[in-house]
């Protein structure tokens, strides 16, 4: 039997960054989208006034990391893999190559700066890092609403539909929910229900035009706020909050003001990354929330957020781990407010 040198995965993680750069480079340029039809290398070379023997480097590395068709022939031909297309083109609805190359980005850019943070005489991060409002809004109409239209949204459905009576909700708060493309799901899934987008008032807007374009205006509203400070509605029968207690000072604070929003016998679900006790686990998510960790915010161990909602008051307390999410594995958790 063949196995691999121990130090291969080391080597591979270092030829990472090759492929990440070529594939961003790719996005950059449009050769993704260059190969919806069968084409050469010197055809698509010409199309980007690209230089052709560099550009059929690319496109094999491109094949090699199973993005692309490669049709043996004089010339050879190239043609974007049906999932490469799906997700890396401009032209298809589930589009998320600008998020990928925001997060690419911004991972390299937190790898810049691992050294400096791990010295005593480096940078100090402060305890809690917030991302300032318009930031989020920036990100709400970019790698947040793309990840939402092709991931989240089906993930949260999926989540959702595990949870006994959730999709009989009525009131419905998507708390943190950027540009609110989970709530807009949940209201379209059920005719007899109502909702609130809750996020900071910059973000708040951006979810406030996202609901008009899908015609849900008399239905779903927006709240603007922090969620940190400001009212975030009464008596919801289910609240939907994913990815947002790491960015906030107090966790435990939010959790009693989502438990005193619910009504009697409501249902709050949230879903974020904790680190599990497995190695194994641990490695799918702790490179990606590492660099929050490490500049002030708060990822979770497997079982706190568990027991702080059970703390917190909440009765029925479940929990299953989802890999539909973007970027890493979050663990799902569902509780009731136990009514009076
Ligand atoms: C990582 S995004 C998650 C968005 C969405 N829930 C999802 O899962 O796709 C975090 C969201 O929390 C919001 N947020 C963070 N801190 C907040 C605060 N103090 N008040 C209101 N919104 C906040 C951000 O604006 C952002 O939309």
């Amino acid at each position: 039997m063949h196995t691999s040198h121990p130090l291969q995965r080391y080597w591979d993680l270092a030829a990472a960054a090759v492929q990440g750069q070529a594939l961003d480079a790719a996005l950059e340029l449009g050769v993704l989208d260059r190969l919806a039809q069968p084409a050469s290398a010197a055809q698509v070379a010409a199309a980007l006034a690209l230089d052709p023997a560099q550009t059929g480097h690319l496109l094999d590395l491109l094949w090699s990391m199973d993005l692309l068709h490669r049709v043996e022939g004089d010339p050879v031909l190239y043609r974007c893999q049906p999932q490469a297309r799906q997700y890396f083109c401009q032209d298809q609805p589930a589009c998320c190559a600008d998020a990928w190359r925001y997060r690419r980005q911004a991972l390299e850019r937190f790898s810049a700066q691992l050294g400096g943070l791990l010295r005593r005489d480096g940078p100090r991060p402060a305890p809690y890092v917030q991302t300032d409002a318009a930031g989020w809004a920036e990100a709400a109409r970019k790698q947040i609403g793309q990840e939402q239209r092709a991931v989240a949204v089906p993930a949260a459905l999926e989540a959702l539909a595990c949870v006994p009576g959730a999709s009989d909700a009525r009131r419905i708060l998507d708390l943190g929910g950027g540009p609110g493309l989970i709530g807009i799901a949940l209201v379209q899934a059920n005719p007899d229900a109502s909702g609130v987008v809750f996020d900071w008032p910059e973000t708040a807007a951006v979810a406030r035009e996202n609901i008009a374009r899908a015609g849900l205006a008399d239905r779903l509203s927006v709240l603007g706020g922090d969620l940190a400070s400001d009212a975030i509605g009464r008596d919801y029968d289910l609240i939907w909050c994913s990815s947002v207690l790491h960015f906030l000072p107090d966790p435990d604070a939010a959790l009693r003001k989502m438990r005193d929003a619910l009504a009697p016998g409501g249902t709050l679900v949230m879903a974020h990354a904790e680190i599990p006790a497995d190695a194994a686990a641990a490695a799918r998510v702790l490179p990606y929330y590492l660099p929050m960790m490490m500049l002030g915010r708060r990822v979770t161990r497997a079982g706190e957020l568990r027991q702080a909602l059970a703390d917190c008051g909440f009765a029925d307390v479940r929990g299953f781990d989802s890999a539909r999410f973007p970027l890493a594995p979050l663990h799902v958790l569902s509780a009731r407010k136990a009514a009076p």
